[in-house]
């Protein structure tokens, strides 16, 4: 249809046959309109129109993909976008996530067994490679796939030939692998825990995810965007509260964008949310997520406590009473781990 004339609010939101677009009021009272959302993609950076490009170029293709990306990124909607466009949206879309997947049940998770394959394999039943036949498996989590499943995942993922287990034909699939991580791949192959030949046959077509610290100017118009969704266009944020937002780090990305908002909008007044009714995480949380992000791969979570308290005692000089306040804990908890990994000795602490 053309449209010759029409009359738009600020903010107002415009569809163009599948894409969709913001209409926006300059400061000088000019409209202008700006596509904004990318199949739920809103962010107009320099790195995000390259993600909507490769998108667009590669959706079509039947390689690999490997989404990489810190958490709350958006990785997880890459991958659906990839499978909409893919020209076969009608398809399978099957999701498994690398990082839950139960050891013992992986391969036939993947693959599918045979009746009678293992105790309570009553069925024979499909793995994830032959449901996805024809659409897209995306494959959440990919660093956290054990290593001896990962040689069974190369031939998969290199010539679409699927095994199930306790099975002994095998199957031809073409399942489009779209893989994500928020891990350094190329690191955990130098460090030994991921199949470096697994890692060149995903990352056929990489696709990399921005932090939103690097790209604080989509922070307003994502945040019109999820607050307009969520509060059905009832609830607006102000100037105000926009700077606010681009002052922040962000380490949870998206996802904390998002939850920092519904925060907002359930303590706002009128409608409006302004800079007073947002609140960021605490500093001493960020604290523990930059810990957290420093992480060793593969690190248990005893281990990782241990780092982290460690890492506070440091912090505090060996203060305990600080070092407990600081990380919310018990003082009598605190003094009672660190016996137990040899740091105190009664009285003492020993350097850490
Ligand atoms: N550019 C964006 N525009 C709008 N919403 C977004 C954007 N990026 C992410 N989101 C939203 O943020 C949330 C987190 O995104 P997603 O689940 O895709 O992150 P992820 O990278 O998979 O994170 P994780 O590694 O923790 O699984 C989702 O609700 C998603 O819809
Ligand atoms: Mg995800």
């Amino acid at each position: 249809m053309k449209v010759t004339e029409a009359e738009l609010a600020d903010c107002s939101r415009i569809t163009f046959g599948k894409t969709e677009g913001f209409f926006r009021l300059s400061r000088a009272g000019r409209g202008r309109v700006k596509i904004a959302v990318f199949e739920g993609m809103v962010g107009n950076s320099a790195p995000m129109l390259d993600v909507y490009a490769a998108i667009r170029k590669y959706a079509e293709k039947s390689s690999p993909v490997l989404i990489t990306g810190e958490t709350g990124t958006g990785k997880e909607i890459v991958a659906r976008a990839m499978h909409k466009l893919s020209g076969r949206p009608d398809k399978t879309y099957v999701t498994l996530n690398c990082a839950t997947l139960p050891r013992d049940l992986a391969e036939s998770e993947l693959f599918g067994h045979e009746k009678g394959a293992f105790t309570g394999a009553h069925e024979a039943r499909a793995g994830a490679f032959e449901a996805a036949d024809g659409g897209t498996l995306f494959l959440d989590e990919i660093g956290e796939m054990p290593l001896e499943m990962q040689a069974k995942l190369l031939r998969a993922v290199q010539y679409g030939e699927v095994k199930r287990v306790g099975g002994n034909k095998t199957t031809v699939v073409k399942t489009r692998v779209v893989a994500a991580t928020n891990r350094d791949l190329a690191a955990e192959v130098k460090a030994g825990k991921f199949r470096e030949d697994l890692f060149y046959r995903l990352n056929v077509i990489p696709i990399a995810l921005p932090p939103l610290r690097d790209r604080l100017e989509d922070v307003p118009v994502i945040a019109d965007y999820l607050l307009d969704e969520m509060s059905e266009g009832s609830v607006a944020l102000t100037d105000k509260a926009k700077a606010k937002l681009k002052t922040h780090d962000w380490p949870g990305n998206v996802r904390e964008l998002h939850n920092a908002l519904s925060v907002a909008m359930n303590n706002c007044k009128g409608g409006v949310v302004d800079a007073g009714d947002l609140r960021f995480q605490p500093a001493r949380l960020k604290q523990q997520v930059e810990l957290w992000k420093v992480r060793k791969p593969h690190m248990s979570l005893a281990d990782a406590e241990k780092a982290i308290i460690l890492d506070e005692l440091d912090r505090q000089g060996g203060h305990r009473e600080k070092t407990a306040k600081a990380l919310g804990m018990g003082l009598t908890t605190l003094k009672r781990k660190l016996r137990a990994w040899g740091v105190i000795t009664e009285n003492r602490v020993r350097s850490v």
